[in-house]
Formats: structure tokens, C-alpha cells, sequence
């Protein structure tokens, strides 16, 4: 039986979990009992897999996109969203890497299948876009916020080909959790001189605690948002890195007013993610790059314009635990939960939170509180 499926019944081999489900698109969440598949009884996992009590989840765009774009003839018929987690290891593998006793956190998503949303998950660390022993002292709602958004920030920096240090880095949505996370690593990681960061006056002050320089409303127009980056150009100088979180591509027209060409390091990135926020009516239109986006990608790579664009989205990287262990352990690593809902009980609320882009900050799902 493929290790992908979640079954209905028990069988000699599977373990219980309850689990938030949906079948596809159109029907409702709801929380099953539902039976994993494991290795045998004895050992229940794989030498490559482990079995993790979880203790909090996190809800991100993504799992509200695959539910809405989910039918009844790809993955299991209850299908398990979710991808971010932190646990305890229960079962460990002897190639897994980990032991039991150990917290750990990560991004477990796939695609459609079995994700993190139940109250234990089996999986394979080396397979999943993200594990990590979480760093001593940081609590399960935080560690279960981090992965997905925090990596993808990670890998946006990334990009930049070479170091950051005394660099200048935009930000476009710094209100975002992903852009939130891109401002402190761009400032307290990669040491970035100026870190730049568009925002609601909501989102104002969080993103200014966390290292930005300057913070420009978007909200008020486009006209003032540009002149105000003019500005900061005039006085410091071209961007060496423009990190697009929320597909803001009005730069795109001004890159020579704007960023360093791209024999200089210059680079624009965006964040794989859909043209609404809106999640709740999000269709596949919404998830298609634009035209705009597209024509100058291929102009630069066919040697026809000076500024390189690439698209980032959440990745593997050996780095990436590292640098959170270090900014948790140095203190500056800020993380900002929005709410806390019962994963048992509450977890419509939670996505309603996300899908209408509304939280301030991460949505968690606690695990460890009582039916
Ligand atoms: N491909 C990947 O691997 C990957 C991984 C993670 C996320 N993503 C994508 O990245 C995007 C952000 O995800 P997230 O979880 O970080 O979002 P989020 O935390 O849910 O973002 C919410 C915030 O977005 C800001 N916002 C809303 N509309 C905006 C607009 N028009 N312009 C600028 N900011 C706006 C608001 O802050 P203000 O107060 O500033 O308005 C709001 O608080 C999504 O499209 C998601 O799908 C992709």
C-alpha cells in the first residue's frame, strides 16, 4: 500500500491520528479519525522516517490555495493539508537523522496528499522542504510558525549572488509574514546597510522593529511609494536586491531609476504565490506569472534589458536552520503569531484568517489542547 495514503479503517499496520481533512474543493473542513499507514508493528517507521507528537501547526496561503484547487481524482480521498509543524520525535528511524526525544520543526507540505494538520505525522526529514532540532528555548507555537515562511525569506536573499553586507535591500510587502522574515534576516543576518520595506501603517511598526530603515505606506499610492524609493535612491544609492512579496511589479518599469544592473549584482525576485490575496476565490489564472513579469525575465535572459528577475518558493538549504538558531540565540529573531486557535475545535476560524488575509502575523493550530 503506498505510504501516501491516509485510510478510513484501521488495518494491522497503521496508527490512529485525528486529523483536520477536506475531500476537494467544495466540501467543508473537518476533523476525522483517520489510520496511517506504517512500516510494521514493531518498528512502525522506516529507517528514513519518524514519528512526531505534534504539538502546533501553522496555516499559510498555500494550504488554503490546494484546497481550493483540490478535486476527487488526485491524492487520498480524505486529504490532510498543512506543512508547518513542531513537534516531539516518537519513533526515529536509524537514517533519519534525529532521535526520539527530539523537538523538532519544519515544512512536511505535499502536494495534496498528507500533510501536517493531524495530531501525529509520519514522514522523511531528508525528503521534507524543511526539519530542524528546534533552538533551545523556543516554545511550539513559534517553532511551528517559522518553517514555510521563514525559509522562503531565507531563499529570497539567496538569490543576491554574493554577500549583502553594507548592501541595500527592498522589501515590497514587508506586512507579510514571509517579507516580515526577509526584513530580519536581510538586516541582522546578511548584514544588509538599508533595508527598505513597503507596508500598510499597520504593519508599520513591527517591520520597523525588525530592522527596517525606512518604511513607505503602499496603501497611500503608487505615485508617493515610488517618489519616496526615488528618494531613498538619490541619497543611498541603488538597490542591490528587490524582493517582491506580494507580486508588486509597478518597479518593474522603473528598475534604472531603481536597482543595481545585474553585472553589478543587481537582482529582482518574486515569491511564487498567487496575483490575490484573496485565497478564498483564488483561481489558476491568479497563479500564472505575468505577462509583465515574463517578458522582462526572458528580455534579460535573451541579453535585451540589464536586470535579472527570478522567482523564489520554499527550499531545502542547509544554511537556513543555522541562521535561525542564530538570530533566536542572539535575540533577534523576531516571530509574530497573530492567533492561536484549537486545532480540535477552532480550525475554521483559523482558515478563514488566512484566506481572507487578514492576520497580522501567523495563524497557529494548537494541538495540545483537549477535544
Ligand atoms: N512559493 C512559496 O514557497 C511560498 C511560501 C510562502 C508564501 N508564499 C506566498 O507569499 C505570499 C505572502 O504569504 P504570507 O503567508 O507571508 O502572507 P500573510 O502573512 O498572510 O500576509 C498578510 C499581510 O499581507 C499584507 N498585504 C495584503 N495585501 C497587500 C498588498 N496589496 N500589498 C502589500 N501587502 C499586502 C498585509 O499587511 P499590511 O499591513 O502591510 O497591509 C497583511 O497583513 C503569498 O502569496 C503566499 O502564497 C509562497
Amino acid at each position: 500500500m503506498s505510504k501516501l495514503l491516509v485510510l478510513e479503517t484501521p488495518t494491522q499496520e497503521s496508527i490512529k491520528v485525528r486529523a483536520i481533512t477536506y475531500q476537494n474543493y467544495a466540501t467543508p473542513f473537518a476533523l476525522k479519525t483517520l489510520y496511517i499507514p506504517i512500516a510494521n508493528k514493531e518498528s512502525i517507521v522506516t529507517p528514513t522516517e519518524v514519528l512526531v507528537k505534534v504539538m502546533t501547526t501553522s496555516v499559510n496561503p498555500v494550504d488554503c490555495i490546494l484546497k481550493n484547487f483540490s478535486n476527487n481524482y488526485f491524492g487520498p480521498k480524505f486529504k490532510i493539508p498543512g506543512g508547518d509543524f513542531a513537534g516531539i520525535v516518537v519513533k526515529a528511524g536509524s537514517e533519519s537523522g534525529y532521535k526520539e526525544g527530539d523537538k523538532i520543526y519544519g515544512d512536511c507540505l505535499s502536494l495534496n496528499k498528507r500533510g501536517s494538520f493531524s495530531d501525529s505525522i509520519i514522514f522523511e526529514p531528508k525528503k521534507a522542504f524543511v526539519c530542524e532540532k528546534i533552538p533551545d528555548g523556543m516554545p511550539f507555537e513559534e517553532a511551528g510558525s517559522l518553517a514555510c515562511v521563514s525559509n522562503t525569506a531565507f531563499e529570497s536573499l539567496r538569490k543576491y549572488n554574493g554577500n549583502l553586507y553594507g548592501k541595500n535591500v527592498l522589501v515590497l510587502g514587508a506586512g507579510t509574514s514571509v517579507g516580515f522574515f526577509t526584513v530580519q534576516f536581510a538586516k541582522y543576518y546578511f548584514n544588509a546597510k538599508n533595508v527598505v520595506a513597503t507596508c500598510s501603517s499597520k504593519s508599520s511598526f513591527k517591520t520597523t522593529k525588525a530592522g527596517a530603515d525606512l518604511t513607505i505606506d503602499y496603501t497611500k499610492s503608487e505615485v508617493s511609494k515610488l517618489e519616496a524609493l526615488l528618494e531613498f535612491v538619490k541619497i543611498h544609492g541603488f538597490f542591490d536586491i528587490i524582493v517582491d512579496c506580494v507580486r508588486d511589479e509597478s518597479v518593474i518599469s522603473n528598475f534604472p531609476n531603481l536597482l543595481q544592473k545585474g553585472k553589478d549584482g543587481g537582482i529582482f525576485t518574486q515569491i511564487t504565490g498567487s496575483y490575490t490575496l484573496d485565497y478564498k476565490n483564488i483561481h489558476l489564472y491568479n497563479m500564472i506569472p505575468s505577462w509583465r513579469y515574463l517578458y522582462n525575465k526572458w528580455k534579460y535572459q535573451l541579453g535585451f534589458s540589464d536586470y535579472p528577475i527570478v522567482a523564489t518558493w520554499t527550499e531545502r538549504d542547509e544554511e537556513y536552520g543555522a541562521a535561525i538558531e542564530k538570530l533566536w540565540k542572539e535575540n533577534k529573531l523576531d516571530i509574530v503569531i497573530d492567533s492561536s486557535y484549537n486545532a480540535y475545535k477552532d480550525f475554521n476560524e483559523a482558515f478563514e484568517k488566512v484566506a481572507t488575509c487578514t492576520a497580522k502575523g501567523k495563524v497557529i493550530l494548537n494541538w495540545n489542547n483537549p477535544e
